[in-house]
C-alpha cells in the first residue's frame, strides 16, 4: 500500500515535470526584423551586379550562412566569379548590411517576443540563442538583449551552418539542458530541420508558419502562449 502510493506520487510528480527546460531562439526573423535588412542588402548587391534576385529566390537563404547564400544567389549569375571575386562580393554584402544594420533599435523587436522571453525566464526556463550569423553580437547589442540570454551560439563558433545542428547543440550544451528538453523557435525551414536534426523541439514561426515538420507553428510568437510551448 505504502510502496503503491509512493510509486503514484513518484510517476504523477515526474509526469507534472514539465518537459521544456530551455528555449533557443534564432535570431534574424524570429528576435529581430532583420531578415529584412539581409534582403535589401543582397539585393542592391545583386542588382549592381546584374544578376536576378527576388524575394522568392531569398526565402532560400533564410537559415544559411553569408557564403552559401552567395552561393544560391550564383545561381542566377550571368558570368563565373572566382573565389576571390566571390569572398569581395560577401564582404560588400556584409557592409552593405552593416549600414543598415547601424539604424537598428530596440523598437524592431518582433511583435510578443519581449512579453515571452521575459515570462519563460521568470517561469525558470533557460534561454539561448541559436543563429547562423556572425552579426549576432552587435545586433543583440542594438537591440538591448546583449545580457539577457543564458547563452548565445552564432555564425562565429559553428563549423557549419543549419540544416546542420551544431549551432542548437552548442547553445544546449552550454546551458547544459539535453536536447530533448530544448524548444528550438524558427521561421526558416532550413532552421526547423536543424532542430529537428539536434533531436529538439520545434517552433515555426513566421516565413516558416507553414512547415509541417515543426512540432508546432504560429504566425508569430504573439499567438501562442507559454505553457503551449512549454507543454510540448
Ligand atoms: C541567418 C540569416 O540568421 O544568418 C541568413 O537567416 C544569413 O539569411 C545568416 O545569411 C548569416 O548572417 P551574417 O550576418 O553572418 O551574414
Ligand atoms: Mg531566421
Amino acid at each position: 500500500m505504502l510502496s503503491f502510493g509512493l510509486t503514484t506520487f513518484v510517476i504523477s510528480y515526474y509526469s507534472a515535470q514539465p518537459m521544456i527546460e530551455a528555449v533557443i531562439f534564432d535570431l534574424d526573423g524570429v528576435i529581430v526584423s532583420t531578415d529584412e535588412f539581409h534582403y535589401q542588402a543582397w539585393k542592391k548587391l545583386a542588382d549592381e551586379e546584374g544578376i536576378f534576385f527576388d524575394r522568392h529566390i531569398n526565402e532560400r537563404l533564410r537559415g544559411v550562412s553569408r557564403l552559401e547564400s552567395l552561393d544560391i544567389i550564383m545561381e542566377k549569375a550571368p558570368k563565373k566569379y572566382t573565389e576571390e571575386e566571390k569572398k569581395n562580393l560577401a564582404e560588400r554584402k556584409n557592409r552593405y548590411y552593416r549600414e543598415l544594420l547601424e539604424k537598428l533599435t530596440p523598437g524592431d523587436i518582433l511583435p510578443g517576443v519581449l512579453e515571452k522571453i521575459k515570462e519563460l525566464k521568470k517561469d525558470g526556463v533557460r534561454l539561448g540563442i541559436g543563429s547562423s550569423s556572425k552579426n549576432t553580437p552587435v545586433i543583440l547589442e542594438k537591440i538591448g538583449l546583449a545580457d539577457f540570454f543564458d547563452a548565445v551560439s552564432d555564425g562565429n563558433q559553428i563549423k557549419r551552418s543549419k540544416p546542420d545542428p551544431e549551432v542548437f547543440l552548442l547553445a544546449a550544451s552550454k546551458m547544459n539542458i539535453p536536447p530533448e528538453k530544448c524548444l528550438v523557435v524558427e521561421d526558416a525551414d532550413a532552421g526547423i530541420e536543424a532542430a529537428i536534426n539536434a533531436g529538439m523541439k520545434c517552433m515555426a514561426v513566421g516565413a516558416a508558419s507553414s512547415n509541417k515538420k515543426a512540432h508546432i507553428r504560429a504566425g508569430s510568437l504573439q499567438e501562442i502562449s507559454v505553457h503551449q510551448m512549454l507543454g510540448l
